[in-house]
């Protein structure tokens, strides 16, 4: 470490204080930020054992997947430093006593808690280092009586865990303020929701999900933060609230049973939150509650990101139902502050954590870019023509997809091992609308990843009602309950969506960001969606009673990255059009 203590500057609040060994202390010390007391009092814990750790990681005084595992690997530099100054039995008699050591204090730290794969990582990293030494000592005949090389490789170890957290946090919001940002137009203000607390408070300073936040204010384009209480530890309101105040962002502080309201009457751009552990396919566990607002934030067609560095990545586990679920005890729902609210016989189901399913995730923001989900390889349009019988709910129930067959995956062992076209474009698109040169140009392709959200039918009216409004006399009806909506082909270039009012038919059609069947390795083209376009408004012109009206809407939150392709056909109720729906 260059700098004498840890002391992050990036957001108010230091989660933690680490001084190194120096000059002036011979050993390194820890004090971790007491977060339960927040936001009424500012007080550090001292944390000199591997025994103090566990208590304040199982207590709560700190929290947070990055945190818990930095201040487990600091506690372990601390006492194995301070053992390592002293002789007799206190002390290390070799360095194979040293690394029997640590190997108890490892197994003893991951039970404190279970959900955060971080600690576990970082846990096992530090064991494979220990290893490492070990060996190496052996193999050169050095004097194994001397733990010193262990001591110093986890110090040091340790340290770098602590510059790495706060560097990958600072990447991930600016990939994640870069990805929000590239759905909106120039200027415009950005209005996000995140949940829990994953700022300064959650890692070594600057945050994941609440850094894209402060990416996004640094960018002068945060209109407003709201966030959650996060029942019933909130998180939210003690900690996410404090920090928003600290820095000055414009923040609102909102129950947890608000968030659907106000998506319906105030609109939201996005929701970003943290995450605990994220299997291979996208599933991903996060603070309680994070499950319904991605439930929600579909159904009113708002973006949903996580964000987290790799670290928070578990590739062991296929998919999230695998991820133990912490349960917390009933008294954090049936007390306030040490106040009974509730009957003290209840019953009380506690879990501390649920699970997003990754269909229901817009991306995963990492420190190397935005890994985005592709609906899986599929039918052609043709083969998937199927009129909509079951119900949306029916069909979530069955297979957790969301819309007609389409799971989203993502292949995020591609990603890690820097494989696909997943990373968002590094500079911010142009907001402005494609000219008709630009338009056909075949090498103008876009990037299959950014900010693509698919429609569905569940939001497709949604979408309609917020972006295309005059559609609604055309169809006749004033809101989306006027309308009946049925996806009738999720092909390979298009969804398709069929959408009946009392006086007109439409059909929408927005195009994939790339050709399903093949994957992100074969990015659509704009001048595939453009020519179909320029194609159907030729034969229009021709032929205008066989061939349905054709409109195009350049926005971008709902298009092929970039640049907005959805078509419309709207068709009077002439029998010669009606075969299409
Ligand atoms: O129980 P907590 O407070 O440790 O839970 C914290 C969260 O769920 C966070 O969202 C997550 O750890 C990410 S923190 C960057």
């Amino acid at each position: 470490m260059t700098d004498d203590v840890h002391r992050p500057s990036l957001g108010a609040l230091q989660s933690l204080i680490y001084t190194p060994r120096s000059p002036q202390s011979e050993q390194p010390s820890l004090e971790v930020l007491d977060q339960l007391l927040l936001p009424n009092k500012k007080a550090y814990i001292p944390v000199k054992t591997t025994q103090d750790a566990w208590k304040v990681i199982r207590d709560m005084n700190v929290r947070g997947a990055p945190l818990i595992a930095i201040v487990a690997v600091l506690s372990l530099a601390v006492e194995m430093s301070a053992k390592s100054n002293v002789q007799g039995k206190d002390g290390f008699a070799s360095l194979q006593a040293a690394a029997a050591w640590l190997q108890e204090a490892v197994v003893y730290l991951k039970t404190s808690r279970p959900t955060a794969v971080n600690l576990f990582t970082a846990m096992d990293e530090v064991l494979l280092l220990s290893q490492a030494t070990t060996k190496k000592h052996d193999a050169v005949g050095a004097c194994v009586q001397n733990a010193a090389p262990l001591v110093s490789a986890v110090v040091r170890f340790a340290e770098q865990m602590l510059k790495e957290d706060v560097e990958s946090n600072q990447a991930i919001g600016d990939h994640g303020a870069a990805a929000i940002l590239a759905n909106l137009l120039p200027g415009q203000g950005v209005k996000v929701l995140t949940h829990c607390n994953t700022g300064s408070l959650a890692t070594a300073g600057y945050g994941t999900a609440l850094g894209v936040i402060r990416s996004l204010h640094k960018e002068g384009r945060l209109a407003r933060v709201f966030c959650t209480e996060t029942r019933p530890y909130n998180q939210g309101a003690r900690l996410t609230a404090f920090e928003l105040v600290q820095d000055q962002l414009p923040g609102t502080l909102i129950t947890d049973s608000m968030v659907s309201f106000l998506m319906a009457t105030q609109g939201l751009d996005a929701i970003v939150v943290g995450a605990d552990r994220i299997a291979a396919n996208g599933d991903t566990a996060n603070k309680i509650g994070t499950y319904q607002l991605a439930v929600t934030a579909k159904h009113h067609g708002v973006a949903f990101y996580v964000a987290a560095p790799f670290t928070s990545f578990d590739l062991s586990l296929a998919s999230g139902d695998q991820i133990e679920i912490e349960e917390r005890p009933a008294r954090e729902l049936t007390q306030v502050q040490g106040i009974q609210v509730a009957p003290q016989e209840i019953a009380v189901w506690n879990p501390g954590f649920d699970v997003t399913p990754a269909s229901l995730i817009t991306g995963i923001i990492t420190e190397k870019g935005v890994i985005h989900p592709f609906p899986s390889a599929g039918a052609t349009d043709a083969k998937r023509r199927v009129p909509t019988q079951e119900t949306g709910e029916a069909r979530r129930k069955s297979n957790g997809t969301v819309g007609r067959g389409r799971r989203m995956t993502f292949d995020i062992p591609g990603f890690l091992n820097g494989e696909g076209a997943h990373q968002i474009p590094s500079s911010l698109p142009d907001a402005a609308a494609p000219t008709p040169s630009m338009e056909l140009d075949s090498a103008n392709v876009p990037s299959p990843s950014s900010g693509y959200v698919a429609l569905s039918e569940e939001n497709v009216a949604l979408f309609l009602e917020k972006h295309v409004r005059d559609v609604w006399d055309l169809l006749g009806a004033r809101t989306g309950a006027e309308v009946e909506i049925s996806e009738v082909g999720d092909g390979n270039l298009n969804l398709v969506f069929i959408v009946r009012g009392p006086k007109n038919t439409v059909v929408v059609k927005q195009a994939l960001p790339y050709v399903r069947c093949v994957g992100e390795s074969w990015p659509l083209t704009l001048d595939r969606a453009f020519y179909e376009a320029a194609a159907l408004q030729e034969e229009g012109r021709h032929t205008p009673r066989l061939v349905p009206e054709v409109r195009r809407e350049r926005r971008r939150v709902w298009t092929i990255p970039e640049h907005l392709f959805i078509k419309f056909w709207a068709m009077s109720c002439d029998p010669l059009c009606c075969n299409l729906g």
